[in-house]
């Protein structure tokens, strides 16, 4: 019976914590392919207008699309913020010396950093998707009829507390991104020391280049790798 089991081993935690693994690694599936989309930044303004067009295009699949990694989003910090008040509640006292001891920064961190990424993707989509924090944007000339994603990117990083913010945000998510990868393993019942230190040291590993892949783009940017008149037509 649930009221004489402590809450972190209830079947409901357990079932939240299955939530959170499955809403977690659709939305990292989210943030690769985004990732990779926004990378042809590189390959100049023709590749990625092109591309930005494209997912525009899409119309029905694109809200789809975006509705479910909606839901996905707000499942996994409904489900998120539940299992952290429970854990809060099960241990008001924190192990100080074990939990130092035992737990990574990225993990006691996961409620901080989680807030980060939400309150970015606020801004963001107010920034690029829905341009409310840049109205100049809509001014943006059309360039072979189309809207010319490539300049609004470029223009957003020239702003150096603009990319700062993004910088941070993003060192932000991959600090998350380290934990939560190797912890979804250990959700699917993953129990093997060796396999799950080798595991940690892979989540290490993707989280950077996650960090390393965002943050080029505003860093291109500032060094003016990639500029307006530039990037490999
Ligand atoms: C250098 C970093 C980034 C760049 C250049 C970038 C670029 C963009 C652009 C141009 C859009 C608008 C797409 C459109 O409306 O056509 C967009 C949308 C979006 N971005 Fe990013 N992004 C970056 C980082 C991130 C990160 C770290 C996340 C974290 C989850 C993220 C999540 C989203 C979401 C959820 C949308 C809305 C997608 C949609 O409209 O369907 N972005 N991004």
């Amino acid at each position: 019976m649930s009221t004489i089991s402590p809450p972190g081993f209830t079947q409901a935690t357990v079932g939240k914590k299955v939530l959170m693994a499955i809403t977690g690694i659709s939305i990292v599936g989210f943030v690769v392919i985004h990732l990779i989309g926004n990378l042809q930044i590189f390959a100049g303004q023709e590749q990625l207008n092109t591309y930005a067009e494209t997912l525009q295009s899409m119309g029905a699949l694109k809200w789809g699309f975006r509705s479910v990694i909606a839901l996905f989003f707000a499942v996994h910090i409904w489900k998120g913020t539940i299992l952290w008040l429970e854990n809060k509640k099960a241990r008001p006292v924190s192990y100080a010396k074990e939990n130092t001891l035992e737990a990574s920064v990225a993990s006691k961190t996961m409620i901080y950093t989680g807030i980060t990424i939400f309150l970015f993707v606020c801004y963001h989509l107010a920034h690029f998707t829905l341009l409310l924090s840049d109205p100049s944007y809509h001014n943006l000339p059309l360039v072979d009829g189309r809207f010319d994603v490539y300049s609004m990117v470029i223009l957003g990083f020239s702003e150096p507390i603009i990319s700062a913010i993004y910088i941070a945000a993003i060192a932000s998510m991959s600090l998350h991104l380290s934990h939560a990868t190797s912890s979804f393993f250990q959700t699917l019942g993953l129990t093997n020391p060796t396999i799950l230190q080798r595991l940690q040291i892979m989540s290490n590993l993707f989280a950077l280049s996650i960090f390393i892949g965002y943050v080029s783009m505003p860093i291109a940017v500032l060094m003016n790798i990639i500029t307006l008149t530039g990037g490999g037509h």
